[in-house]
């Protein structure tokens, strides 16, 4: 038996002013689309922006529903869409931003387990990373690729 160190090495930014202002600007739409979600039984609102290779910036945001597990977190509204649109377009970023009472959350939310799922398929399909912006109030932390959120994760390479 061997142990394996299975570690993940983010970037911590403790003021926006630090981000660059493409990532600045990935984090603005955030929270607009935040702003814009349906969650009156969390009261928690998610805002998900999507950087594309060509350029442009989808964005979605949660949509709750009364049978509670009907609903879908803000980062998959945002990649489906973002995928449904344009399949063949690879992306490279995704910031995601929560919303209480208002305000920007402090500690930034970080995407759910079956979120993190849905975003390594697409960066295990497109050979590239797809990085993911957390942004709190004033925190970020930026996590170079999908795979670091989801350490020996399940994927089509197991059903070949
Ligand atoms: N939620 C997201 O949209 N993204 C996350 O990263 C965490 C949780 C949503 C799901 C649900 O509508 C609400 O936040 C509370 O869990």
């Amino acid at each position: 038996m061997k142990k394996k160190n299975l570690s993940v090495i983010v970037d911590v930014y403790e003021s926006r002013t630090e981000l660059s202002p493409e990532n600045n600007e990935l984090i603005e739409k955030a929270i607009n689309a935040g702003r814009n979600a349906y969650a009156p039984y969390s009261g928690f609102h998610v805002g998900a922006a999507v950087l594309l290779e060509n350029g442009e910036i989808i964005t979605g945001s949660n949509q709750e529903n009364a049978a509670y597990p009907s609903g879908l977190c803000a980062e998959r509204v945002a990649v489906f869409y973002a995928k449904a649109k344009y399949p063949e377009v690879a992306i490279r970023q995704l910031a995601v931003v929560a919303i209480k009472d208002g305000v920007v959350v402090e500690t930034p939310a970080s995407p759910c387990g079956a979120c993190r799922q849905v975003l390594i398929e697409y960066e295990d399909q497109q050979g590239s990373p797809l990085s993911v912006i957390l942004a709190g109030k004033e925190q970020t932390i930026v996590i170079p690729s999908s795979s670091d959120l989801l350490p020996l994760s399940f994927g089509s390479k197991e059903l070949e």
